[in-house]
């Protein structure tokens, strides 16, 4: 565990020296949510004469970048977001990603959405070798519609499960889809975002990263594009 903070904190590291060539003082920063990015965001405070202010993915990030006197802005003030910074519960070669382990992957989806580009910090346990999958599958879903959807999912021969105690920054349940076969994630993540009541899914292959920095114990950091 240990060594896996090293590495999510190596990644934020490297992030944030990529960064700095690409953003000016007028520039905003989108920030994602996890334990990789609050790296990221101790990375950002003692740089943050020189950028705008961020856009956050969670109440959580709110919180952390306003501690380290980040200014916030909301999305709908921006025209334009220069780059995106978020965490990846699982990425694959081609940048496609399972996110929503924190359970902010509706307003990562969205932000992830609207910025230039999206860079993908991770240590590589992360990083999938064949199809995703192996990180159960987060849903954001509205409550009413929690067993249809579940049935839905059961159907397609996985299993889901309704994260304990849980509830999004947007008032809604998470389903873990455990067991769940990912074979082409960009025509999953359609067929899921059809799903009635599914807010959405945490398959990022439509819109994957542009980048991912991987930080690994063996062979230092490793750089994909796509
Ligand atoms: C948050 O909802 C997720 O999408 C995170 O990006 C993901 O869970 C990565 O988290 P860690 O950086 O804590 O591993």
């Amino acid at each position: 565990m240990k060594k896996q903070n090293e590495l999510k904190k190596i990644a934020a590291i490297e992030a944030m020296s990529c960064i700095k060539n690409i953003i000016s003082k007028k520039n905003i920063i989108g920030v994602g949510t996890g334990s990789t990015v609050d790296y990221f965001i101790e990375e950002l405070s003692s740089f943050k004469e020189n950028f705008l202010g961020a856009v956050a993915s969670s109440k959580r990030t709110e919180l952390l970048l306003s501690r380290h006197g980040i200014k916030l802005f909301d999305l709908n003030e921006l025209t334009e977001l220069e780059v995106y910074i978020d965490g990846a519960d699982e990425v694959d070669y081609s940048l496609s990603m399972i996110k929503g382990g924190g359970g902010a992957l509706t307003r990562e989806k969205i932000i992830a959405s609207s910025a230039k580009e999206f860079i993908c910090i991770a240590d590589e346990s992360k990083l999938s070798e064949n199809n995703l999958g192996k990180f159960p599958l987060p849903v954001e879903v509205i409550p009413m519609a929690i067993s249809v959807v579940s049935r839905y999912f059961r159907d397609l021969g996985g299993n889901p499960i309704l994260r304990k105690d849980f509830v999004t920054d947007n008032g809604n349940y998470i389903l873990d889809i455990h067991n769940f076969k990912i074979g082409n994630p960009v025509e999953m993540e359609k067929d899921i975002n059809n799903i009635p009541g599914v807010v959405t899914c945490g398959l990022f292959a439509i819109r994957g990263a542009d980048k991912l920095i991987l930080a690994t114990l063996n062979n230092g950091i490793k750089y994909f594009a796509k």
